[in-house]
């Protein structure tokens, strides 16, 4: 024990002076011991780890009852004996256990050189009062013991957001799509005006999303990875074939599958021969490969002011095959995410020729995909990172 061992001093001298206190000082040596206790019994002995603790003289308790318990305030006297009893009664049970197992092993005898080295020590140390020189250079030298097994990390997986990302992205560079990723920080320029979205367009109601006060010519968190079409195609020549992974943003309520921020995935393809041909293969090729070769495609019309003609695409619910059930409302069908064909006006933006162009483009929600894919109901479990949830997707 060193010199500010606290059981040489009294309560009024640790200034502790409520109950409470009290019980924190004996919780801090009660964890002392279970910390030292084992190793000193593997390394002075069992005999010489009783007396520094019960020892009827010299031990931890013996102080304790000496300044802690006796000079107690009237107040704190009940308090201090109770958790000295309780210490005691601890103290006395582990050590017997420690003994016990010290028995056992002796039973089995040493099984590594570090092991008859400390069984050698402690039989020699346990027997004499004090250590001499020598053997405690020894003792020094086998308190790393390298015959014990490491301290094993949890390993960490991928999150199932980055699964499904990776998952999806595996599709699309199969068949010839290049990754590319761009700003979450975007101009209303390149989120809206060059996806032919103007200032005061209807479209732009469902895309409410959050501006960054002061920026120069104003900027805004990107409502959906279609930027990157432009973006890309700026930068250029055709044939273009991109998909682009992302987060984005909308100023939506949260609830069980809405959130201020989510993740998709963007598709483009523009080259000079792109049929629609081409893009319902591509289409349906992906439905298959990530949800089963049994999943049907469905195309709806829909509105999007950056492709002519839009398109909502559906598959077969993956929960009941198409029979219709709760989950898919009982029409058989789930809708997936929006695409259509380039809008020949989108390519005015980007000085490409709409004479000679064509292309298509998709822009997924990969949370949603995820949700459907492994039968999550609320979107917000991707997000809090609970590691009971996390788990169950190794
Ligand atoms: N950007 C659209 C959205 O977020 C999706 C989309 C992308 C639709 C590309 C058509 C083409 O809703």
């Amino acid at each position: 024990m060193t010199t500010n061992d606290p059981t040489k001093q009294t309560l009024a001298q640790l200034s502790v002076d409520s109950p409470t206190k009290v019980a924190a000082l004996f919780d801090e040596l009660r964890s002392a011991f279970d910390r030292d206790a084992p190793l000193d019994v593997q390394f002075i002995g069992m005999d010489a780890t009783r007396v520094k603790w019960l020892g009827r003289k010299a031990g931890a308790l013996a102080r304790i009852a000496d300044n802690w318990l006796k000079t107690a305030p009237p107040e704190l006297k009940q308090a201090t004996g109770q958790a000295f009893n309780e210490l005691k009664s601890h103290i006395e049970i582990a050590l017997k256990d420690l003994h016990a197992k010290a028995a056992q092993q002796q039973d089995d005898g040493p099984k590594t050189v570090m092991e008859g080295t400390r069984a050698a020590l402690s039989a020699n140390i346990s027997g004499s009062a004090t250590m001499n020189a020598a053997a405690q250079g020894l003792l020094a030298m086998t308190v790393e013991d390298l015959s014990l097994p490491g301290v094993e990390r949890a390993i960490g997986t991928r999150h199932l957001i980055r699964q499904t990302f990776d998952e999806l992205l595996r599709i699309f560079v199969s068949i010839g799509f290049s990754v590319v990723e761009g700003p979450e920080i975007e101009t209303p320029y390149y989120n809206f005006e060059a996806l032919n979205i103007p200032e005061h367009h209807p479209a732009r109601d469902n895309m409410d999303t959050f501006y960054i006060e002061g920026a120069r010519g104003g900027h805004l968190l990107r409502t959906h990875t279609s930027p990157m079409q432009i973006r890309t195609m700026e930068k250029q020549p055709p044939p273009v074939r991109i998909v682009v992974p992302g987060k984005v943003y909308r100023r939506d309520n949260p609830d069980a599958t809405h959130g201020y921020m989510f993740h998709q995935i963007e598709g483009l393809a523009v080259d000079t021969d792109i049929t629609f041909c081409d893009f319902k293969g591509t289409v349906e090729y992906f439905v298959r490969e990530f949800f089963g070769p049994k999943t049907k495609t469905r195309l709806r019309p829909s509105y999007f002011p950056f492709t002519e003609p839009s398109a909502e695409v559906d598959a077969t619910c993956h929960v009941c095959g198409g029979s219709g059930c709760r989950v898919c409302k009982f029409s058989g069908w789930i809708e997936l995410f929006g695409a259509g064909m380039v809008d020949p006006a989108v390519y005015g933006f980007v000085n490409y020729d709409p004479e000679k162009l064509s292309g298509f483009a998709f822009g997924m929600g990969v949370d949603r995909l995820a949700m459907m894919k492994y039968g999550i109901t609320e979107l917000p479990l991707l997000f809090q990172n609970d590691v009971r949830f996390l788990r169950q997707f190794p």
